[in-house]
Parts: C-alpha cells; sequence; structure tokens
C-alpha cells in the first residue's frame, strides 16, 4: 500500500492531527485486542507531539492505564542522560498522564555493551508478545527522519543478515553531535505494526523526505525506505518545509495539502 502523505502549514495542526489518529486508534485497539501497544521515537520533532498529548483532551481521553509504551530507539546512555529518547518522553508525556510503570518498556541504554541492551530487549519484546510471536505487532509506531534519510537508528550502510530475524539490533551512526552506539528496532519488528506514522518537520529534511518518498529504491542509502508494513499503513505528517522537494504534481492523490 503507498503511504499517505500529509502536508500541514502549520505546527500545531500537524501534531494535533496526529494526535487526532492516535486517540482514535488507541481504544479500537484496547475494544479488540485489550491493550494499545504504542512505539515512541526519539529526537527534537516529537518534543511538541508529546506535550501535547499529554494535555486535554488527549491525558484523558487516551486509554493511558491499556496502552504499553516501547522504543524504536535509543542511544547508549543512562536514562536520566539529557540524550536519553526514554527521558525525553517520560519528562514531557510519560509523568503526565496515568500509565502504570510496568508498561513502559524501555531500552537499557545504560548497558556497558548496546548488543547486551538489544538481546534484553528483545527477550522483553518476547515477553509482552502474543502468544507464539517472538515479538509483538505494535499498534502504532511512530518514527523520525534524519536528514541523512535515517530511521529509529537504522543509519545508511549496509543491511545485516540478522536484521530480518531478529527485532532488535545493537546499531551505530553519526549524525550530528550525537552519541553514535545505538540499539534499534528492526524493520523486520517495525513492518509488522498495524500502523507507523512518520512526523518530519524543517527544511533541513526536504531533501530526504524526496528522495525517500520519490526517489530511486536504494534501501541502503535511504533507510526509511525500508518501513513497508507487511499487513498495515503508513502515513507521513510533514510540515510544507520539509515538503519543499516533493514533486506535487506526479498525479499522487495520496498527497494532501492542509
Ligand atoms: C534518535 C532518533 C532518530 C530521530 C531522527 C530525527 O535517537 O535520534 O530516534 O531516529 O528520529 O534522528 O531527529 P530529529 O527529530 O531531532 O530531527
Amino acid at each position: 500500500m503507498e503511504p499517505e502523505v500529509l502536508i500541514f502549514e502549520d505546527q500545531r495542526q500537524l501534531n494535533e492531527t496526529l494526535a487526532n489518529r492516535l486517540q482514535q486508534l488507541a481504544p479500537e485497539a484496547v475494544e479488540k485486542r485489550g491493550r494499545f501497544l504504542l512505539v515512541l521515537s526519539g529526537g527534537s520533532t516529537p518534543r511538541l507531539l508529546f506535550r501535547l498529548l499529554a494535555q486535554e483532551p488527549y491525558a484523558s481521553g487516551i486509554p493511558w492505564s491499556q496502552t504499553h509504551i516501547f522504543w524504536a530507539d535509543e542511544r547508549a546512555v543512562p536514562p536520566l542522560s539529557e540524550e536519553s529518547n526514554y527521558a525525553l518522553a517520560q519528562e514531557l508525556l510519560l509523568s503526565q498522564v496515568p500509565i502504570p510503570n510496568h508498561q513502559i518498556h524501555r531500552i537499557q541504554g545504560e548497558l556497558d555493551d548496546p548488543h547486551s541492551a538489544a538481546e534484553r530487549y528483545t527477550e522483553t519484546l518476547r515477553q509482552v508478545a502474543e502468544e507464539g510471536r517472538p515479538w509483538p505487532r505494535f499498534d502504532l509506531v511512530l518514527l523520525g527522519l534524519g536528514s541523512d534519510g535515517h530511521t529509529a537508528s537504522l543509519f545508511p550502510g549496509a543491511i545485516l543478515p540478522l536484521e530480518q530475524e531478529q527485532p532488535v539490533l545493537a546499531a551505530s551512526g553519526t549524525y550530528e553531535d550525537r552519541p553514535p552506539d545505538r540499539i534499534s528496532l528492526t524493520p523486520a519488528a517495525i513492518n509488522s505494526a498495524r500502523q507507523v506514522f512518520f512526523l518530519v518537520t524543517g527544511g533541513n529534511k526536504a531533501p530526504a523526505v524526496a528522495a525517500t518518498l520519490q526517489g530511486p529504491r536504494d534501501l541502503e542509502r535511504y533507510p526509511a525506505q525500508r518501513i513497508r508494513p507487511t499487513n498495515g499503513s503508513v502515513v507521513w505528517f510533514i510540515d510544507s518545509e520539509a515538503a519543499t522537494n516533493l514533486e506535487r504534481n506526479k498525479g499522487e492523490d495520496n498527497v494532501q495539502t492542509s
């Protein structure tokens, strides 16, 4: 299925539209399966969204007590570090809503070896998975996009054979001045999700957005092209600056501007 691409002039409207869709999905998941499995990502872009979700109507409209939180990736840093993706979500969102602690499944970035953290998270995912599955089928995965085309901690470069079989891997990548050692969900884990939302803003992302969505298929160079849920859908929420390089007249009726 082709991704749906929504382009917004206004950041507030972009984040509200995403939050509203999330608020629709969550009760449906709880009604059908008793829980809502939500994967968060890091980086600076989701700050606004996290703040918004901590406020009404989302604070009481989303069934937080039946929500399980996971991360698409984590940097190899302690959970109190300013660089921790967990710390960001915890501060802006998770500490503000009634979500039981045992339903917050963070990646242990503080472990000496990111490979051990990846193994532990693999085990965490196995424990939360539906019976007979190696990892859970997430209801919603929120992802960002780097200006180099990376998503989660899937950086441009070789595709590892183990990525097909394992949900989590140790990764590394140099991006801005951020910690290079990472732990990331694999495309296999992300692509088993029911829904994936990309949240991308800012003119520096424009070339990567266009290359990922409309450029030639080059999975090693543009890792976000690897995100294609087998049995789910993808929505891109982007602002007009990040959309600058998109060809809007390609006859795609899945691109909408607000
Ligand atoms: C991280 C992320 C990463 C992020 C992109 C975009 O740990 O850094 O999870 O994949 O989504 O780097 O980051 P910005 O939102 O800060 O541009």
